[in-house]
């Protein structure tokens, strides 16, 4: 079993350069399937969903030439593409469930393993599923895939989305560029990285109106092209350092992403103390895709607790709700956070008590006493997120934190550890033995 050890507290300083976001890259290449060819993204980051990604595609006929070094994966696409997305590859990954649009749209038919829910809630895909449907997809459940088909391709609709959510706006934009006639999705979610999909697919040929707000019209076209697209920024391993710089009171410089991705979150952490500027050469309304602009986050002796509500684009990030928790609990005071999109996005905190914060859970609110200091100890990470906030908390805690489940990190953050180390934290990678009475 590898465990996180890190020894604290540790105040982080120096420069870092992020890459292309997770959940914007692997849509991407979902995307890619939608042309015959060789479509070419860039700014990839190298972590394990990004390998799990190019797996699946290729068990869909495509070849793969992924260089992690240079940040680059090209999709050779088949005329021919499979349309089966087994089990083994979508319980490693919730997101395979993206290459349901595409499949759909360009080959009429696909069969994909239905991912359970995970440490973070149920997570549905009841939007997918209906939406489809609305495009005139016959959408089925079998022994534990969904089947899809449209013998006769799909034809444009009106989709009202009940809710914005990410993953079902990306799919039915996906299916729907290749419908007959015109999509209206309302109620589409606005993430960056749904901007960044869409930016795509129109470099591909597609028709797209209302990028970047909350009604997409699609008219579909008979066919799209490949492409070369450059990722998106990751706002979110963006805002991981940028709570790091104002939790542990460092300084931090963060390039390849710029301010204009994180509102909400950037004045959050001026509340907390935390001192922002753009670093030289970037406008902080720079291009969404520009190479390398950057801010730099000074953080104070000690934060001042926030008080935060988790909410869709533009609003504050679910995925930064764990860094949240972990700056309120070293935090001067009390400070609230609530959390709107995942019912159980809580195993963390238990965790996180190990190491003496104060946490109070009551229904979708987490009450954070701050305290003086935390004291390190043996934890567990259930999911990505959870895994980095405990890293970041045994960087705030006296002595030494031993973080386990480290695979979850490495789904989403590329060299965590290096990049730590780097800015002054004493941590490794270490192996240890798992418990032989069992
Ligand atoms: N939902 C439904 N039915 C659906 C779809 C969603 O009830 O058909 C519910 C979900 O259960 C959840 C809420 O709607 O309560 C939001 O889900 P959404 O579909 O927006 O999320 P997602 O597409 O499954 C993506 C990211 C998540 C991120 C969320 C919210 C990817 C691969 N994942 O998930 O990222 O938290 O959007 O922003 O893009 C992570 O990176 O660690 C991560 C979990």
């Amino acid at each position: 079993m590898e465990v996180f050890a890190i020894d604290g507290p540790a105040a982080l300083r120096g420069e870092i350069v992020v890459r292309g976001a997770k959940n914007s890259v692997l849509k991407l290449m979902a995307a890619t399937l939608l042309a015959p060819g060789r479509s070419v993204i860039s700014n990839v980051p190298a972590i394990a969903d990004v390998r799990i990604m190019c797996e699946l595609l290729r068990r869909l006929g495509c070849g793969i030439d992924y260089d992690a070094a240079a940040g680059t994966v090209a999709v050779e696409v088949p005329t021919e593409v499979g349309i089966t997305a087994d089990y083994e590859l979508v319980r490693l990954m919730r997101a395979s469930i993206s290459v349901l649009g595409p499949l759909v749209g360009r080959m009429h038919a696909a069969e994909v393993a239905v991912p359970g829910g995970d440490a973070i809630g149920s997570r549905g895909l009841d939007m997918h599923q209906h939406g489809l449907e609305r495009l005139g997809a016959q959408v089925t459940l079998e022994h534990g895939y969904f089947v899809a088909s449209a013998p006769a391709g799909l034809r444009g609709a009106e989709i009202e989305l009940p809710f914005p959510s990410v993953g079902a706006t990306e799919n039915l934009v996906m299916a729907a560029v290749l419908a007959a006639g015109e999509t209206v999705v309302e109620n589409a979610a606005r993430e960056p990285e749904i901007v960044d999909i869409c930016r795509m697919l129109v470099a591909m040929g597609a028709r797209i109106e209302g990028i970047g707000t909350s009604r997409l019209v699609v008219t579909g076209v008979e066919s799209l092209a490949p492409v070369s697209h450059r990722c998106v920024g990751d706002r979110i391993v963006a805002g991981t350092w940028a709570f790091a710089a104002v939790a542990t009171g460092g300084d931090i410089g963060i390039r390849g992403v710029p301010q204009a991705l994180l509102p909400n979150v950037l004045d959050k952490l001026a509340e907390a103390g935390g001192r922002i500027e753009d670093l030289p050469g970037t406008d902080s309304q720079g291009s969404a895709t520009a190479e390398a602009p950057g801010f730099r986050v000074r953080g104070p002796r000690r934060p001042q607790p926030i008080h935060v509500s988790t909410l869709p684009f533009p609003g504050f990030p679910t995925d930064l709700q764990p860094f949240v928790i972990a700056l309120n609990s070293v935090a001067d005071g009390v400070g609230l956070l609530t959390e709107n999109l995942f019912e159980a996005r809580w195993r963390f905190v238990n965790e996180l008590s190990r190491l003496g914060a104060k946490v109070s859970i009551d229904g979708n609110h987490a009450l954070v006493t701050g305290v003086e200091s935390l004291s390190g100890a043996e934890v567990e990470a259930s999911d990505i997120r959870a895994g980095a906030g405990l890293v970041l908390a045994g960087l705030l805690a006296h002595g030494r934190t031993e973080v386990s489940g480290v695979d979850h990190i490495d789904r989403g953050y590329e060299d965590f550890v290096p990049k730590l180390r780097a800015l002054g934290a004493s941590i490794s990678r270490i192996e240890k033995p798992e418990p032989d009475f069992l």
